[in-house]
This record gives structure tokens, C-alpha cells and sequence, in this order.
């Protein structure tokens, strides 16, 4: 007769950086949440795992994973041809952009008006590459709600990071006086990733991922997070 499926409950680890809101980030009820959170239970769901979370600095995230700490790492982390010669990836689940957060009546109206400013990013960021890629030095943050402080009581001139968490920083904080601006960045995509040559994961993960979006799973998801 069949043995009883015992092996279900194999858990993944997945290194991520919650401090990331709406990805992933630690609710006042000290857990572990976000759309990513929630995308990669439904995704471990579907293949029979469960998933075991180890947080790391977003800059050490894709060493770690090279280095085997991880099988998995979900963390809004966009999908960069530099990121791909270290590590691969699923395919992509979301669209960002790059948004320059600022205080209201800020000069900055435009990305070319940061010349010259104090730019935070956090560190290791596609934030921090394109204010590079602009001759700007940027201020280096372990975390964007650092970063958000300093601009709060002026250190920085402006913040740099993921278009979706400088909006869901102003919806959650309307009292703060913070607007956006557009800096005409460049689309930026998602993927979860994992250990290069790891096809075996990759494979499960993204026909885990077609089936959540075909589903509908996928948006609603989506809609609890972006309440479109
Ligand atoms: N999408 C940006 C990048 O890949 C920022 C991701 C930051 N993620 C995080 N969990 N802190 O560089």
C-alpha cells in the first residue's frame, strides 16, 4: 500500500529584507508581511512547502543566496543584468519605477533638479544605481524608513527608491508632508531568485507563479496590497 505523504511539510528558506512596506515588511504584531510574503506562501503552497524566512540587509541578500544560506530570496528585488551573472531568476511578477520622494515645496521637480542635492538610497539598491548613474553620490541606507526619517528632519534633500513604496510611505503617513515625483526612471520587473543552475527550483516556482496568475490568486494578492 501507499506510505502516507510525510514529506509535506519541506520547508524553503527564503532570505528577505523586511523592511520594505508594501513587500515585505514587520507589522506591529512583530510578523513577517506583504504582498511578497503573501505571493511566496501561495507560491510554496502550491508546491507543497512551507517557507521559512531568514532577513538579511538587502545588500547582502544575493551573497548569501550564492553562498547557499537561502534556497529562494523574495525582496522586491528587481531583476538586473548585473544581478543575473550572480544568481537567476523566476519570471517576473511586478513593475516598479524608480520615484524621488521629497518634502512638499521642494525645488526638486524633476530627476536632473537632484544634481547637487543629498540624495538617500538604500544601499545596494537599483535607487542607488541610478542616482549613481547620474554623478550623484547618494547618502547609503541599510533601510528606506532610515532613509524617510533623515528626509523628515532634512538630512537628505530627497529619497530615491521603488515607486509602489514611496506611495504606500505617503498613504501611510499623510501628515508628514511628502510628495513624489516621477523621475522618468526606467520600468523595473521583479523576480524571486535563486542559486545559479538551481532550474529545478526556478521551474517549480514559475509554474507555481502561471498558475496563481492564471487563477486569479495572483490578483488577489495584488488587490489586498494595491486595493485596485
Ligand atoms: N527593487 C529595488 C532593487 O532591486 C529595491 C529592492 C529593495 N528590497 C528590499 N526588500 N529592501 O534594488
Amino acid at each position: 500500500k501507499q506510505a502516507a505523504k510525510t514529506d509535506s511539510a519541506k520547508a524553503l528558506k527564503v532570505g528577505t529584507d523586511p523592511t520594505f512596506a508594501p513587500f515585505e515588511f514587520v507589522d506591529d504584531k512583530n510578523n513577517t508581511t506583504g504582498f511578497d510574503i503573501d505571493l511566496m506562501k501561495a507560491i510554496a503552497d502550491d508546491m507543497g512547502y512551507t517557507v521559512q524566512y531568514e532577513n538579511s540587509a538587502f545588500d547582502g541578500l544575493v551573497t548569501s543566496l550564492q553562498a547557499g544560506n537561502y534556497d529562494a530570496v523574495i525582496a522586491a528585488m528587481t531583476i538586473t543584468p548585473d544581478r543575473q551573472a550572480s544568481v537567476d531568476f523566476s519570471e517576473k511578477y511586478l513593475m516598479a519605477e524608480q520615484f524621488i520622494a521629497v518634502k512638499k515645496g521642494s525645488p526638486i521637480k524633476t530627476a536632473a533638479d537632484l544634481k547637487g542635492k543629498k540624495v538617500g538610497v538604500q544601499s545596494g539598491t537599483t535607487g542607488q544605481t541610478v542616482a549613481e548613474a547620474m554623478g550623484i553620490t547618494p547618502m547609503k541606507y541599510d533601510a528606506i524608513p532610515d532613509a524617510m526619517n533623515d528626509l523628515l528632519n532634512g538630512g537628505v534633500d530627497a529619497v530615491v527608491a521603488d515607486s509602489p513604496v514611496v506611495l504606500y510611505f505617503i498613504k501611510q503617513n499623510p501628515n508628514f508632508n511628502i510628495q513624489y515625483v516621477n523621475g522618468d526612471f526606467s520600468k523595473e520587473y521583479y523576480g524571486i531568485a535563486v542559486k545559479k543552475g538551481n532550474n529545478e527550483l526556478k521551474d517549480k516556482i514559475n509554474a507555481s507563479l502561471k498558475k496563481l496568475q492564471d487563477s486569479g490568486k495572483y490578483n488577489d494578492i495584488y488587490k489586498k496590497w494595491f486595493n485596485v
